[in-house]
């Protein structure tokens, strides 16, 4: 049982990836091997696995009764997300990956993820009129945030050899289009061990992984610093309000 203390609560990681926050059992999501065999770089990899192996488990609103009505009156939603430290084949653990709808002209809407224990990576893509123009690398690890910023698709990746616990902050008026990375086998560039990336040939000749230690700045964690000043998360509604000076770079 891993245990963990954080300003906004008390998570407790059971070796199933179950979580309990502040005494509570929350009920997940889990994403099977078989429901991501159409995005690995080898769909018929199992590694004697059986398909019905956990590969993570997404807790949506993982939140305090108290702080119910303030993320829902700024249309806001906090999930934790928990990944098994797996490998299969060479191809580390990841999420299925994602795009966002648009929340504004051009722009769709933005997402901020916190590394709450572990080590991850986030492979970001933009791509225009169905060609991929951008493929962003961004290693993270615990307290580290990161902007998923408009326009962008975006996997996480778990490039530690321990579970990876992630939380999320991002807008409740959407749901995830999963479409391109169903119908590409996933993204533009797998990550296997040793930090090797391998480029998916459904992409064609797709320009080389920038690599960035971009971060988002967090005072305490982003659970308790959203509920301090929601106002300053109005961009994740509304990304025309997303300033660059939010970012710095951590190299
Ligand atoms: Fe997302």
């Amino acid at each position: 049982m891993l245990k963990i203390a954080f300003t906004f609560g008390k998570l407790e990681v059971t070796d199933n990836l179950d979580l309990i926050f502040n005494g509570t059992p929350l009920h997940p999501q889990s994403r099977k091997l078989n429901d991501l065999a159409k995005v690995l770089m080898d769909p018929t990899i199992t590694d004697g696995r059986s398909g019905d192996t956990i590969l993570y488990k997404m807790y949506r609103e993982a939140i305090l009764d108290k702080h119910y009505d303030l993320f829902t009156k700024n249309i806001l939603r906090f999930d934790i997300t928990i990944m098994a430290p797996i490998v299969l084949g060479e191809e580390l653990n990841k999420t299925l990956g994602h795009s966002h709808p648009e929340a504004a002209a051009g722009l769709s809407y933005p997402e901020i993820y916190q590394v709450l224990y572990g080590n991850a990576c986030f492979l970001l893509q933009k791509l225009e009129k169905g060609k991929l123009i951008e493929f962003k690398v961004i290693e993270a690890d615990a307290g580290d945030a990161v902007v998923i910023p408009p326009n962008y698709g975006h996997v996480s990746v778990n490039r530690g050899d321990m579970p990876l616990i992630l939380a999320n902050l991002v807008s409740g008026n959407f749901t995830p289009i999963y479409g391109d990375y169903l119908s590409k086998c996933g993204a533009a560039y797998y990550m296997l061990k040793g930090n090797r990336m391998v480029p998916n040939p459904s992409y064609g000749s797709p320009p080389l992984p920038i690599f960035s230690k971009e971060r988002y700045h967090i005072t305490n964690d982003l659970y308790t610093d959203f509920i301090s000043d929601p106002r300053s998360y109005a961009f994740l509604n509304d990304p025309t309000k997303l300033g660059k000076a939010t970012f710095f770079d951590n190299r």
